[in-house]
């Protein structure tokens, strides 16, 4: 890989605080565009499954929870019994909740995010099954403030789209990550040729860098010495995902002015169209699969 091709050159990246502050802000905005369960691209396509939503709303958080699920079962597969878990850009917290649920084990989630850091809080306090196996903090995983080895396996979703330098990032994990420890992670990749004003618009609402290509990320992968376990591609559900982004926001458009504002909607209005268009002909989405070294 020549410097070029690296994600840390590929144009203008927000520092992990924008990032924060954006969610900060419009968290509750994304929120009634995407819904509340999560705030990740949603598993749209099942094979086989036939269940009915009540609104637009309903079917974005069905997809969402089905996506955490999906992942939660392949990050719980060969884990051991009691294993801490890291959930990197933990978001509003119910991924993490359902992780734990679903392992048994001990899930420490970090967000740069204080506003998603106090619902990770509500919801925490909500359950009561999970008191002392769940806990959130401020963390940026650019720097993270854990002991090396200290986890078992991570999982971050929909997380490192935003970051300026994913190698440091992925050389992060693997220092906190015990020997043979897994990392499970989504990310995005570029596909064909962009129209500035798409690209745009997509880092905008993103708060994100454009995504590099596919080729990019694995060649990534591997210099931070993790090894790949499974690759999956899942691009079906982002180009979906934009769309349901898109139509919703026009369906609520008199509500998102009337609660954010004048300003908010005159931002946004004109990013909607070439962001859902970017999603659908410029980006493929990747469940990876990792694991550090044995030794
Ligand atoms: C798209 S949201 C996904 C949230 C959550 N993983 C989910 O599935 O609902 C991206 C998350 O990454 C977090 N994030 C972004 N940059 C980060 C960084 N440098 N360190 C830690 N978290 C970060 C954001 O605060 C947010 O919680």
């Amino acid at each position: 890989m020549t410097a070029a091709d690296s994600s840390a050159n590929r144009g203008p990246a927000p520092a992990p605080q924008e990032v924060g502050a954006m969610y900060d802000r419009f968290g509750d905005l994304l929120a009634l565009v995407l819904g509340g369960s999560a705030l990740h691209v949603g598993m749209f396509v099942p094979h086989g499954e036939r269940v009915r939503a009540a609104s637009l709303l309903g079917l974005s958080d069905l997809a969402q929870d089905r996506q955490t699920e999906y992942l939660a079962d392949v990050l719980a597969d060969g884990l051991p019994p009691d294993a801490r878990l890291l959930d990197i850009g933990c978001g509003t917290g119910g991924p993490a909740l359902h992780l734990a649920r679903r392992t048994g084990g001990r899930v420490t989630g970090i967000t740069v995010s204080r506003a998603q850091l106090a619902r990770c809080g509500e919801r925490l306090s909500a359950a009561a099954d999970l008191r002392g196996r769940v806990d959130f903090a401020y963390g940026d995983v650019l720097r993270l403030d854990h002991a090396d080895n200290s986890y078992d396996a991570a999982w971050s979703i929909d997380c490192f789209p935003h970051l300026a330098d994913r190698p440091a990032a992925l050389r992060e994990v693997r220092r906190v990550l015990r020997p043979g420890g897994r990392l499970l992670m989504t990310e995005f990749a570029l596909r064909g040729t962009t129209v500035p004003v798409e690209t745009e618009a997509f880092t905008q609402l993103w708060a994100s860098p454009p995504p590099t290509a596919f080729a990019t990320l694995l060649a990534e992968v591997e210099e931070s010495g993790f090894r790949v376990v499974r690759i999956q591609n899942m691009t079906s559900n982002i180009a979906l995902c934009g769309e349901l982004m898109y139509v919703l926001y026009r369906q609520r458009r008199d509500e998102i002015e009337q609660r954010f504002g004048k300003e908010a909607t005159a931002h946004t209005d004109p990013l909607m169209e070439p962001f859902r268009d970017f999603c659908r002909d410029h980006v493929d989405y990747y469940l990876l699969l990792l694991s550090t070294p044995e030794s």
